[in-house]
């Protein structure tokens, strides 16, 4: 046990040197060929080695090569700096490592609490048991419409589980063209089709256009289709648009489907009160998908579903072969029974640990602060003549493009195309690209709420020197 405690000593003192040596490194940097081998090609050790030596590797070999988010100048994607308390817990859950498939002890107890919490912060109503973490919002996706997709054939009078979906009408959901991916890979995985994800059009903000919607249940349905469940966003990927969900809302419940709403990223975003009157509706939603991985600060591997009715997942779920029995499991049974996992790690820990230190206050705090950052780049984005905002800011990603002097639109496009990458190597801020409204995008999402004015303006010039 000493070797043990001296490890986890140097381990603590080598998180509190990454972290506090930050900003003073690039933020990104090309693994160098030696080090890429080592990380690559490494043998299979046949000999164990002593704690202290790994930490060596570790330090030397691994922390020199970060993704780059935790920095205050990341800016891609959606990848968040994480939270100092859950990094904090994060050994003491590996030591307990319980398996949160169910039981009684405290990793399947305080899973019961932190869904509570998220789906409190989100003002999601919740029921005992309405809701589970998962790996990330792409599983809790899964989770959401394997459930919508076995009500629907209950509704029917089949059992997706049994029977298989060959011989019954089509099902048939829609979600916008900006909807993210991991709908279309559920809907793949799940059997629906891509083909019978219908791409909803979107309006010139990037929200569904619910008259294109509803125009395309009717004729779906006329055509003998079985439309099924509705995919909106709140807070997309490219432009953290958030969909009309009310409207969404209704014409769901004219059309009896299942209402969904992907907030993996952008569900916090209701805690800001600019942002929270674009979530009307959304407490109408039959599921919900938010990443306590992305805006929260939660390190990787936690999204989570919330479940208007729990009993939908456990009859899309629920598998107890008998020696998995637990007859004290009361109601709720096991959280194994909501989801395809069986072995579950205990994510809660880590959330408990993000929610309890930050408390409500100060995730409101970072909430505004990020989505503030996103207005101010935006504002000086407009107030600069080389650059051009492509959508107004909805949560806290602003889309733009860098447009100098007058380039034709397909010299325009490569230019911006080809700048994430080479911002990236330059180390001094880190962005990604994306495709909107047919041109090639530049885009920054706010996270870190470490990040300042100063950042921002580094990023603009970054932008300048790299193109
Ligand atoms: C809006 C949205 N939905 C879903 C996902 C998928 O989440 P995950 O990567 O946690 O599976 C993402 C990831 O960035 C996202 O931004």
């Amino acid at each position: 046990m000493d070797d043990l405690r001296r490890a986890g000593r140097t381990a603590a003192d080598l998180v509190a040197d990454h972290l506090g040596g930050l900003t003073g490194r690039p933020v990104w940097q090309p693994v160098g060929d030696a080090d890429r081998a080592w990380l690559t090609g490494q043998p299979l050790p046949a000999a164990g080695r002593p704690l202290g030596d790994l930490l060596d590797d570790v330090r030397d070999r691994i922390m020199p090569h970060p993704m780059g988010n935790g920095h205050p100048r990341f800016f891609g994607w959606v990848n968040s700096a994480p939270s100092p308390a859950a990094i904090a817990v994060s050994s003491l859950g590996a030591a307990l490592n319980p398996s949160c498939a169910g039981g009684d002890h405290a990793g399947a107890l305080l899973e019961r609490s932190v869904v509570r919490w998220l789906a409190e912060l989100v003002g999601f109503p919740h029921r005992p048991g309405g809701g589970l973490l998962t790996s990330g919002a792409s599983m809790a996706t899964i989770i959401a419409l394997a459930s919508a997709r076995q009500r629907a054939a209950r509704a029917d009078g089949w059992d997706v589980r049994t029977d298989g979906l060959a011989g019954h009408r089509p099902l048939v959901m829609y979600a916008s063209a900006e909807g993210h991916g991991c709908l279309r890979k559920a809907a793949e995985l799940l059997g629906i089709g891509s083909r019978h994800l219908r791409t909803v059009p979107v309006d010139g903000a990037f929200r569904l256009d619910a008259d294109a919607l509803r125009a395309m249940i009717v004729d779906d349905a006329a055509a003998g289709l079985r439309p099924f469940c509705v995919a909106a966003s709140a807070g997309t990927v490219n432009t953290g648009t958030i969909d009309p969900l009310d409207a969404i809302a209704d014409i769901a419940a004219e059309h009896g489907l299942w209402f969904h709403v992907d907030g993996a990223y952008g569900a916090l975003g209701i805690l800001d009160e600019r942002i929270r009157p674009a979530f009307a509706g959304w407490e109408r939603a039959d599921s919900v998908v938010l990443d306590p991985h992305k805006w929260l600060g939660v390190p990787v591997d936690c999204g989570c579903v919330l479940l208007r009715d729990p009993a939908a997942a456990r009859d899309a779920f629920s598998l107890v072969p008998a020696y998995l029995r637990d007859d004290t499991a009361g109601d709720l049974g096991w959280f194994a029974e909501y989801g395809p996992e069986q072995t579950r790690p205990f994510r809660a820990l880590r959330v408990w640990a993000t929610i309890s230190h930050l408390g409500r206050d100060g995730i409101v705090d970072l909430v505004e602060r990020t989505a503030a950052l996103a207005h101010e780049l935006a504002a000086m984005i407009e107030a600069a003549d080389d650059f051009e905002l492509l959508t107004p800011v909805s949560t806290s990603i602003t889309a733009f493009r860098y447009r100098p002097t007058a380039l034709a639109a397909a010299a325009l496009d490569d230019l911006n195309r080809a700048v994430p990458a080479a911002v990236q190597r330059r180390g001094r801020a880190f962005l990604t690209g994306t495709r909107l409204g047919g041109v090639e995008a530049l885009r920054a999402c706010f996270l870190n709420p470490a990040t300042t004015h100063d950042d921002l303006a580094v990023l603009l010039d970054e932008i300048r020197a790299a193109a």
